[in-house]
């Protein structure tokens, strides 16, 4: 899966954020990398126990809560993070896989990795995240408030950045359904329900697929 959800953030929450990390402290983003990861990783972030780090974590979570395109395709159990990152001029993060399992008193396994683009594209050049999937390499820029999805277990990198600066939410989704296939067909069916309630409200087999769908779910979820 890799999957672009437009506009998760609104112009406000954008705005916010940006003053909020504009004041913030960063630290060398290799401390919470994992052993080979850090010898790749130079960009910085904001400390995930700083005041900064919660009030911005806030309103990420608070607009991710909202956006039904995130929550049909990842189908959230448990999040970690979000972290806050930032890319000067020379800084990048070499191809890596991220760390299967992560966080403190609560154990999150990445299901699916998030970035969450908080930069316009035209405020810096390179930066690219490149991810591999089984159709080869996808380079990903997006909109500021614009958010890429991806599954945990492809490798990726963050192309070297050679002006501007780029700032960015990353984040890890343990989901509900662990399968990647039951998972993509759940979200499949979801989408196509909402795209046939918009084009024959008054058909009749939309109870028996809407049933068919949270049988699967039922099926399939841990929580
Ligand atoms: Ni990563």
């Amino acid at each position: 899966m890799l999957l672009q959800i437009p506009g998760v953030l609104n112009q406000g929450e954008i705005e916010r954020l940006r003053s909020e990390l504009a004041q913030a402290s960063f630290e060398d983003g290799a401390s919470t990398a994992g052993f080979v990861a850090r010898e790749v990783k130079r960009n910085l972030q904001v400390p995930q126990n700083s005041e900064a780090s919660r009030k911005c974590g806030a309103i990420v979570l608070d607009a991710l809560r909202r956006n039904t395109m995130f929550y049909s395709a990842a189908l959230p159990h448990r999040v970690h993070g979000p972290v806050f990152n930032r890319y000067d001029p020379g800084m990048t993060y070499g191809e890596h896989v991220d760390n299967a399992v992560m966080g403190g008193t609560v154990s999150v396994r990445t299901d699916l990795a998030a970035t969450l683009f908080l930069s316009a594209p035209d405020e810096y050049a390179g930066g690219e995240l490149t991810v591999h999937d089984t159709f080869g390499a996808h380079r990903v820029k997006l909109p500021a408030g614009s958010m890429i999805l991806y599954a945990g277990s492809s490798t990726h990198h963050v192309e070297p950045i050679t002006s501007g600066r780029r700032l960015a939410a990353v984040l890890w989704v343990q989901s509900m359904v662990r399968d990647q296939a039951h998972r993509l067909s759940l979200f499949e069916l979801d989408i196509s329900l909402g795209a046939l309630r918009q084009k024959v409200p008054d058909a009749p087999e939309l109870s028996t697929l809407t049933a068919l769908y949270h049988n699967l779910l039922r099926m399939w979820a841990e929580t």
